[in-house]
């Protein structure tokens, strides 16, 4: 039998200790999905670190920042306030830049094209892990990003490191871009993930990496209450 969110949220209302859940992985890998909703099952807060870069990739390109400036992009990320607002019914989660609700802009193809450079600068990140930590501080979160279990919260109770074969990756992006109504071919959207795994994962500063302690799941095959039920066998093994 499959399982079904109805049951799992059961399960979830009896975890009343606040972790961090860790969860890393590739672009369209379908980490926002799952980590969404199981902050909302577990009435966590979701921790967005890829919109925080998206929020600052996007004001770096309305600034006409250089992006090989490194003080300049972190003077950007000084003086810039990115905050993340949830719903009190947990059901969306809005970017906010600057007091700008930037929440759909963040997603254009312009920010998913230079997300990943700007990402790697090594200045910007120090700021960038500082406020998600500060923002994590005392709470139950789900954190996702690149770097969750290896350098902003090495201590969570819960690493997973979620993935999916390219082709389901690129189909999944494929899909997203239809319902937002962005034409786009299946071979340009393969290019822009390569790009972006390639650079995710080969920079120099905190790269995408499993944390030695985390748990791959493949959700290549695996719907979305599949991959919510593998994620809660893991939190509830470490919770016992
Ligand atoms: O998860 P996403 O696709 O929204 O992330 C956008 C980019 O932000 C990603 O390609 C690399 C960067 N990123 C990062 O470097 N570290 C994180 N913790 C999260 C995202």
């Amino acid at each position: 039998m499959k399982p079904s969110l109805g049951n799992l949220s059961r399960s979830f209302s009896r975890l009343k200790k606040n972790l961090i859940i860790a969860i890393d992985g590739p672009s369209a890998s379908g980490k926002s999905t799952v980590a969404h909703l199981l902050a909302k099952k577990l009435g966590y807060l979701y921790l967005d670190t890829g919109a925080m870069y998206r929020a600052l990739t996007l004001k770096a390109l309305k600034n006409k920042i250089d992006i090989e400036d490194e003080d300049a992009l972190y003077q950007l990320a000084e003086t810039t306030k990115i905050s993340l607002k949830q719903n009190p019914d947990f059901t969306k989660v809005k970017v906010y830049l600057d007091g700008e609700d930037v929440t759909s802009q963040i997603r254009s193809r312009l920010v998913n094209k230079w997300v990943s450079p700007i990402s790697t600068v090594k200045k910007l990140r120090e700021k960038m892990v500082e406020q998600q930590r500060e923002i994590a501080k005392g709470r139950g979160v789900v954190a996702e990003g690149r770097d969750m279990g290896t350098v902003v919260f090495p201590q969570a109770e819960v690493k997973i490191f979620l993935v999916a074969s390219i082709k389901e990756r690129i189909h999944r992006r494929w899909k997203e871009y239809q319902q937002r109504g962005i034409s786009c071919s299946e071979k340009e959207i393969e290019k822009e993930i390569q790009r972006r795994d390639q650079i995710d994962s080969q920079r120099e500063v905190s790269p995408l990496r499993k944390a030695e302690d985390a748990i791959i799941i493949d959700n290549t095959n695996f719907g979305i209450s599949e991959t919510l039920q593998k994620i809660w066998e893991i939190v509830e093994k470490k919770v016992k």
